[in-house]
């Protein structure tokens, strides 16, 4: 996730495009850059860090023009850095370009375009995209520029999205053709936005909306052609379509958050996004080992492997606990610690042990202290992190990153899922590899994978009866959260998020547990959240719900189709079917939703809850 803008028109280009990157931030904030075009003459300026370092280098060293293009990124290839920051440029430093997303093959065209002479100068998968649209001009026009380059340069770059597979929203400017932008759409957003004699692309409205209100949204495999007084939209073959304009109602501090009132609204609305993208690429082909191709798991490491101890916190440390069931799944012994709990396991592991650490931000202390422990016993350690760059990926022998974008709310909501969707991911990988896993059935896991991020989106268009639920139940003083087996973390996980943006007391407990001991605090009207969905242990934990419904329980369970008739009484909450050990996944979402809407109605500050920090680097 990253912000990208393009400006045409007759006012400084600089400015324009550095106030609209610091509504775009958001979308990501370790480096930022802007290049701006005068007659044929090209301006840059980037800087590792906020949009705020830009402006004061760009007051110092002003950059004149009235076209141009600029970013903020969100690392995802490269750590954060000046050389790493966009605009990024082709060999001639003639062409550059933004782009938010990732290029799959990005390694495939650079070994292509290294053969062919290009040289690169950073370590991000965006700069082959410069190479390849220069690559395709030089095949056209060869050293000498012909009379109208307009046409060349739009086929060149029309030719090269058709190249690229992966997810990408583009904006490209060409010093000998600086008329005209180009913009291409495939899988991350870009709205177009129309003013009187200036143009702007964008990837949010918040970027433009101080100058114009009307907006043309790009749909997947369209690109923009952007003049100062024109625009015009042509599909990846070519062929001239027509677009709707739109009028945006919002006003621009309401699209930083994207319409949504809260960061953490937000988040819980890209989950599918975060599953979809932290997958892309990694799963199919089965044949082309995808995972050791990206981040250097080689087989004879995989297959060396005696067991797997994964350290993490919070909501990172539930989703190892899911993953202990996954990875157990597919035969590898596994434990899960809280990291901040390991030193005295660090004992039982060596080079034998794969060290798994899960962390949003890769900046956890104690995550960090673990790993450096991990390290000593001479572990190797695999890195699952949001943040590329982090401390926790530099430290990794290999790191596998999530895609889902910064998470600015406290509470952990889109990172969770992406976090289970690279173990699912891992899981799978090791298991083919290890051959435990044969093609058919591999296919069917991921098949089922696959189809998760459409039913993340059912579930949240059925938000507002999560809300009701728990709009009835949002003055109660303690819940409860049960279930067994894979989704005995996502109760505790529930439980947590409740906790952390409400300041109620809630517990998340196996469901079979409750007899040894908790039963004993249900008392008459006592909310008792259960996951009921299907699974291997559905009848024992519809006994459960009767047995806490027998003491005065008011019971809301999450059901599936087939389970929702062993579900006596009580609230239901429908989830779309899937295999058990996918189940995690979809039954999170609507206890996060559950969570903010209880917060939501006591009046809490959702985004930033009392005494907590989005990243702790204290032990
Ligand atoms: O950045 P990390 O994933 O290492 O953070 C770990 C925990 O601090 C974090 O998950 C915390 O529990 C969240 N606030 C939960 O919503």
């Amino acid at each position: 996730m990253c912000g990208i803008f393009g400006y045409i028109g007759v006012k400084n280009a600089a400015d324009v495009l550095v106030g609209g990157l610091k509504r775009l931030e958001y979308r990501g904030y370790d480096s930022c850059g802007v290049t701006v075009a005068s007659r044929e003459k090209l301006g840059t300026r980037r800087v590792s860090g906020r949009v705020e370092t830009l402006e004061k280098d760009i007051v110092k060293h002003p950059l004149k023009g009235q076209v141009g293009i600029a970013h903020t990124r969100w690392a995802t290839h490269g750590v954060p850095s000046e050389e790493n920051a966009h605009p990024h440029t082709d060999c001639r430093n003639e062409l550059v370009l933004v782009h938010n997303g990732i290029v799959e093959n990005y390694l495939e065209i650079k070994e292509r375009m290294l053969a062919k002479g290009h040289r690169f100068k950073s370590d991000t998968d965006t700069e082959v995209i410069a190479h390849l649209i220069e690559e395709r001009i030089k095949e056209k026009i060869g050293e000498k520029a012909p009379p109208f380059l307009e046409p060349v340069f739009f086929e060149a770059f029309r030719k090269s999205v058709n190249e690229i597979a992966g997810s990408f929203s583009l904006c490209v400017m060409w010093s000998r053709c600086p008329s005209m932008l180009l913009s291409a759409k495939m899988h991350s957003p870009l709205i177009v936005g129309l003013g009187k004699e200036e143009n702007f692309v964008a990837s949010d409205v918040s970027a433009f909306l101080k100058f114009t209100k009307k907006a043309v949204f790009m749909d997947d495999g369209e690109i923009a052609s952007v003049k100062k007084d024109s625009v015009d939209y042509f599909d990846f073959k070519g062929k001239k379509i027509t677009k709707k304009n739109s009028v945006i109602q919002w006003d621009s501090s309401m699209s930083e958050k994207g319409g949504y009132s809260h960061f953490m609204l937000k988040e819980i609305h890209e989950q599918s996004e975060a599953v979809e993208n932290t997958i892309r690429g990694r799963l199919l082909p089965l044949e082309k080992n995808n995972l050791d191709r990206e981040i250097g798991l080689k087989a004879d490491v995989v297959k060396g492997i005696d067991r797997i101890q994964i350290i993490a916190c919070g909501t990172a440390y539930h989703a190892g606990m899911v993953a202990r069931y996954v990875f157990e799944n597919f035969g590898l012994p596994t434990s899960c610690d809280l990291a901040s709990e390991f030193s005295d396991r660090a004992k039982i592991i060596d080079k034998s042990t794969l060290v798994v650490a899960i962390s949003q931000s890769g900046e956890t202390a104690d995550t960090l202290y673990a790993v450096g422990e991990a390290k000593q016993a001479q572990a190797k350690i695999l890195a699952i992190t949001n943040t590329v760059g982090s401390s926790l990926a530099r430290k990794a022998d290999f790191t596998l990153h999530t895609h889902c974008g910064p998470e600015i709310g406290v509470a952990s909501t889109k990172a969770f899922l992406g976090q289970l969707a690279a173990i699912y991911a891992l899981g799978l990988h090791f298991a083919i590899t290890r051959g435990k896993l044969l093609y058919p059935d591999a296919k069917e896991y991921i098949g089922e994978l696959l189809k998760i991020p459409r039913l993340i989106d059912e579930i949240l268009e059925e938000k507002d009866s999560i809300k009701k639920i728990a709009n009835d139940y949002s003055s109660s003083e303690h819940f409860l959260f049960i279930a067994r087996h894979i989704n005995y973390p996502i109760a505790l996980e529930g439980a947590l998020k409740i906790k952390e943006i409400s300041y109620v007391h809630a517990e998340g407990y196996a469901a079979g547990e409750m007899k040894h001991g908790p039963i004993a605090i249900i008392s008459e009207g006592m909310p008792v959240i259960a996951i009921a969905t299907n699974g291997r242990a559905m009848k024992l934990v519809a006994g459960n719900i009767e047995e806490a419904r027998a003491r005065g329980a008011e019971i809301i369970s999450l059901v599936d189709g087939e389970t929702e008739k062993l579900v006596k009484a009580g609230r239901k909450i429908l989830v779309p079917r899937t295999i058990e050990l996918l189940s995690p996944i979809l039954n999170t979402i609507p206890l996060q939703l559950f969570a903010f809407y209880v917060a939501l109605n006591k009046g809490c500050d959702i985004d930033k809850p009392r005494n907590l920090a989005k990243s702790v680097t204290v032990r």
